[in-house]
């Protein structure tokens, strides 16, 4: 009988081929032109992808999820943290953006992410007093409205929460940052109390990015020539992801909590953006990572199962590029929905592709360039500093995919970047003469000069104006 069913259970998993359990995706939208909700939710089940994390509630999002038995963490973003201080707030925010999903068939929400990293450094203090109120309130009014054992409130942080002292930079010696010390104990205890899970975001590519000293295979998962050696414990560590996990399991441990369940809330690696940030590195990344997964491998403190989701599913070229221009680059699939690189989510580490996105509609085949024929240059690099600035130009930047390009390239890519941004409207390429429109693919080895997506389904608003403006038009022809 049980071999019977472990027979049974191989052939399915053969069959479907698919997919570490547990694993999930990070699905943010912060781009100016985004594929239809629909379409992305399509691509989830043809990779069969289970759990979502979303970085708001956003309704449309929501709609497209609903029915489809996918697991979701909604989200309340950092500037939405003062207002949740009120008791009454969050339980109309639980009301509006929980409660009113939970029908049959529609969202199977399971989390409720308080903030986005709200204790970075980088924020300078802007969110630690408003984050744990906020993560009560909305556990009490999650309970209140009967949904304590189903859904938890949790809030994502980042690693700089914790680390190890200076004179023992082991994973044993882990304890939460000393200045919000006291804070993430209690935060750590209300967790527990109500059974939620520790969110951490775990970046490798990070660990590397602006440190030359950090070993390169350390940020990987095939093997460091120099281990570390935890001086406590005698653990060698051959990447930085395991170390990372396990001073955080030790920083738990260290205010009593040490089996409290953690999810990875977001762990990946950029495709471009930097000389770190491409598809093969990611390959490798994502080629170490997931088979690991898939054996329910865990860290030396922490052996099995762990929580994962993978950032990104799909790039976002309006992030803010301040953390540095790769942060546009994050999706495991372009803006468009097509994959970037080999990856294989049963954990198999074959080298086959994800499935895309359907029937994408881009605008038609034109692009913007720079004109051979502009005779007054002085404008040139005014121009497409203002390019830049209305798109997205961090392919151009050093040891990114569009680096190589002369003069007039970077200037074709920019006014491109923004003729594509403005829907190719023939207004957006001209740049005082110094541009001109074309039908011919400018792309050029690994630079690719993209056409954008064609706005999806237009919403009523879209349509009220289009027959406004069409209205407009006729009258205009008969005057
Ligand atoms: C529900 O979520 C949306 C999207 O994140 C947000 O804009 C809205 O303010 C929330 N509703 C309430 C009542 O807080
Ligand atoms: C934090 O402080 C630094 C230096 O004082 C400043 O440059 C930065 O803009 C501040 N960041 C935020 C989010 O307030
Ligand atoms: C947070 O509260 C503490 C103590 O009440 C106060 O000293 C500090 O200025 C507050 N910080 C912010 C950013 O509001
Ligand atoms: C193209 O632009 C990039 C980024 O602004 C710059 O580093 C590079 O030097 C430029 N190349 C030329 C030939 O001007
Ligand atoms: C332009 O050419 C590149 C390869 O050089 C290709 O990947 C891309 O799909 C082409 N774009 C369009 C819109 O055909």
């Amino acid at each position: 009988m049980g071999r019977l069913w472990i027979l049974k259970w191989v052939l399915l998993v053969g069959v479907l081929g698919c997919c570490i359990e547990g694993l999930g995706v990070n699905w943010g939208t912060m781009a100016n032109h985004k594929l239809p909700p629909k379409t992305v939710v399509q691509m989830f089940k043809d990779n069969g992808i289970q759990k979502v994390k979303l970085f708001d509630a956003d309704q449309s999002s929501m709609g497209a999820l609903a029915g489809t038995g996918i697991e979701v963490m909604v989200a309340i973003p950092n500037d939405q943290l003062v207002a949740m201080g009120d008791y009454n707030r969050a339980k109309q925010w639980v009301q509006r953006n929980v409660s009113r999903y939970t029908f049959d068939g529609g969202v199977t929400i399971k989390y409720v992410a308080v903030g986005n990293e709200p204790f970075l450094s980088s924020y300078n203090g802007s969110f630690l007093n408003v984050t744990f109120p906020a993560l009560q309130n909305i556990q009490n009014a999650l309970n209140e409205a009967g949904y304590g054992d189903t859904i938890k409130a949790t809030v994502p942080l980042n690693a700089d929460v914790y680390n190890s002292p200076v004179n023992t930079p082991y994973p044993s010696a882990g304890r939460f940052r000393s200045d919000i010390n006291g804070l993430m104990t209690q935060i750590v205890q209300f967790l527990s109390k109500n059974n939620a899970p520790f969110t951490v975001n775990i970046y490798p590519f990070l660990s590397l990015y602006g440190n030359d000293n950090f070993p390169f295979d350390y940020a990987f998962f095939d093997g460091a020539s120099n281990p570390v050696v935890d001086m406590n414990t005698g653990i060698q560590y051959t990447n930085v992801f395991d170390a990372n996990f396990d001073t955080l399991v030790s920083s738990l441990k260290a205010v009593g909590l040490g089996d409290m369940p953690i999810l990875v809330g977001e762990v990946g690696w950029p495709t471009d953006g930097d000389k770190n940030a491409n598809a093969g590195n990611a390959y490798r990344f994502y080629n170490g990572l997931l088979p690991r997964l898939a054996a329910n491998k865990g860290t030396p403190l922490r052996p099995g199962f762990i929580e994962v989701y993978l950032f990104s599913f799909l790039d976002e070229n309006g992030k803010s590029i301040a953390p540095g221009n790769f942060e546009r680059h994050w999706g495991i699939f372009g803006y468009d929905g097509q994959p970037k690189f080999g990856m294989d989510l049963s954990g198999q580490g074959q080298n086959k592709l994800l499935v895309g996105a359907q029937d994408v509609q881009y605008l038609p085949q034109k692009w913007c360039m720079f004109n051979p024929n502009a005779k007054d240059l002085s404008k040139l690099a005014d121009n497409i500093d203002y390019a830049c600035t209305f798109s997205d130009c961090t392919s151009l930047g050093y040891g990114s995919s569009c680096n190589n390009l002369d003069a007039n390239g970077n200037a074709s890519y920019a006014f491109n970047m923004y003729f594509q941004v403005q829907n190719q409207d023939e207004l957006a390429c001209n740049f005082q003469g110094l541009a001109t429109m074309t039908s011919q693919n400018l792309s050029q080895g690994t630079c690719k000069f993209i056409i954008q997506l064609a706005s999806s389904s237009p919403s009523l608003d879209d349509s009220f104006v289009s027959l406004v403006s069409m209205a407009l038009l006729f009258t205009a022809m008969w005057v």
